[in-house]
């Protein structure tokens, strides 16, 4: 189903003008359309991502959504991506693009030399009216072969985000999965 998750969004603290680490571990890692102040490799613990969320907006349609990722909560797991210090200003274009469902959670960031910083991150969780759940990979590779939206296929999001997750060496077995299946169907 389509939501709007903006106005669920808690209010940044209003003295808040200092800049702010958001970590970005799907599209935020491939598509950069924000200005930021610095770009880092970095981790954050026990969240793995996943095909899980459905998308109305940008890589499918109300009535055929697509699947973009979300992270799923889980004891110990590292999820890798990057992380972009922000001014606040930014949230607002944030908040709007992630609006199908993702809320903003605070949490701890690692950076590649063990500083860490906190931070926020941007998670669909189950109980958001545009969550999927688990499908199996090749099913989740079908739905995203047939899918497409406003800001393009969904293959260009699943392959992007597999090269972007290449380049940073990380191997994602969830996400290369759902790409060889993909790349099977369209051969
Ligand atoms: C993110 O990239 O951090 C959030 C999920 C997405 O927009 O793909």
């Amino acid at each position: 189903m389509f939501i709007d998750s903006r106005s669920l969004n808690s209010p940044l603290p209003c003295n808040s003008r200092r800049p702010i680490w958001v970590f970005g571990y799907g599209s935020l890692i491939f598509k950069v359309d924000f200005p930021y102040l610095e770009r880092r490799r970095a981790r954050i613990r026990d969240w793995v991502r996943r095909f899980w969320q459905g998308s109305h907006d940008h890589r499918g349609t109300p009535d055929a959504p697509g699947r973009v990722v979300t992270l799923i909560p889980q004891k110990g797991a590292v999820c890798e991506g990057v992380a972009y210090l922000v001014s606040p200003e930014v949230l607002a274009h944030l908040d709007y693009r992630e609006k199908n469902g993702y809320l903003r959670l605070e949490t701890e960031l690692i950076f590649s030399d063990q500083e860490t910083a906190r931070g926020l991150v941007y998670i669909a969780t189950e109980d958001n009216p545009a969550f999927l759940g688990p499908a199996p990979e090749e099913e989740i590779a079908r739905q995203i072969a047939r899918s497409e939206g406003p800001s393009g296929p969904n293959r260009d999001y699943l392959l992007k985000l597999a090269r972007a997750l290449r380049e940073l060496d990380e191997h994602d077995s969830h996400v290369f999965a759902i790409e060889r299946h993909l790349l099977a169907l369209e051969a």
